[in-house]
């Protein structure tokens, strides 16, 4: 199994969109860009002693809230800013190095961090997004010896060894972290982490654009749904509680409640809107009582 799943130069107008394409309040956007661009020109002026930058930014939060999304946007909009065109983007998924065979798992952890990952930083800047972190240094508190073999604990040390090299000899590379399961993450990782964004579920502001977003989309092929905008304040209000990835979702899915409206988004209604959106708010809450 491929680690490296995207290698990229940056900027790059596909991550650009990506970007924009999450909705959240524009101070944590800009937060987040200030801390990027903050720790790639700090690390490269000051040693760690004097300016203890580590050069890794988690975000973390429920399924579904754009983090992903939002990590790649984030490199290609901290490249622009840093007016770097050297820029190189990795995307590694950590499941390819964990579910290699028994013993392997810390060899493997320890070859991204001293080969792989500095192989591609080379002068320039690189950031690096470790996708659903927890996979890669689960916390070793909550693992037993009996069910869980010795390897996955060392793999552990072998990320945070990792990145303490990346640290000292790599400071050109910004690691960008993602999880939906903070509690399963090594505190010795997240104590790292020169900045921990926590990335909830949309406010009204949030939904509001993903609405709209979503209905304008769809209103370059069937005019119609242009009009639903009308009733934007009712959907908004309705889908409270859903995450971003379901209420983009559940927009589209309530053109599926009939052959005839899913042959032709013309003829969706508000209400066809709203009931979607009320049962997915439904099952939510049915899937977190469970
Ligand atoms: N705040 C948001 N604004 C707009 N769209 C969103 C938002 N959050 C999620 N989405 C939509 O959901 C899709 C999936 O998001 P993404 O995979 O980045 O979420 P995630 O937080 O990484 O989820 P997971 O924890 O399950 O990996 C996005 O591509 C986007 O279409
Ligand atoms: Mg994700």
């Amino acid at each position: 199994m491929n680690t490296v799943v995207e290698a990229l130069d940056l900027p790059n107008a596909d991550l650009d969109r990506a970007w924009t394409a999450i909705k959240l309040p524009d101070d944590v956007r800009e937060r987040l860009l200030a801390q990027t661009v903050l720790a790639l020109q700090l690390r490269q002026q000051f040693p760690f002693e004097d300016i203890p930058i580590h050069g890794l930014i988690i975000l973390s939060g429920p399924p579904g809230t754009g983090k992903t999304t939002l990590a790649r946007g984030l490199a290609s909009r901290a490249a622009n800013a840093l007016k770097n065109t050297g820029t190189r983007f990795l995307q590694i998924d950590p499941h390819a190095l964990t579910s290699s065979s028994l013993g392997q798992s810390q060899k493997e952890v320890s070859k991204l961090f001293h080969q792989t990952i500095p192989d591609h930083a080379d002068q320039d800047p690189c950031i690096v997004l470790l996708d659903e972190v927890e996979t890669l240094a689960p916390d070793r508190r909550r693992m037993s010896l009996e069910s869980n073999p010795i390897d996955v604990h060392r793999a552990t040390d072998a990320a945070l060894a990792g990145i303490d090299l990346l640290t000292r000899k790599h400071v050109n590379v910004l690691l960008v972290a993602t999880t939906n399961f903070r509690e399963a993450v090594d505190r010795a990782l997240l104590s790292r982490a020169d900045w921990i964004e926590e990335v909830g579920l949309p406010g009204v502001d949030a939904r509001l654009d993903i609405i709209t977003d979503v209905l304008a989309t769809l209103a370059t092929v069937w005019p119609k749904v242009g009009e639903l905008k009308t009733h934007i304040g009712q959907f908004v209000k309705a889908s409270e509680g859903l995450d971003g990835r379901r209420l983009r979702k559940a927009i589209i899915s309530a053109a599926a409640g009939s052959i005839e409206t899913a042959s032709d988004l013309n003829k969706l209604t508000p209400e066809h809107v709203l009931l979607t959106l009320e049962r997915q708010t439904e099952t939510r809450r049915g899937s977190e009582a469970a």
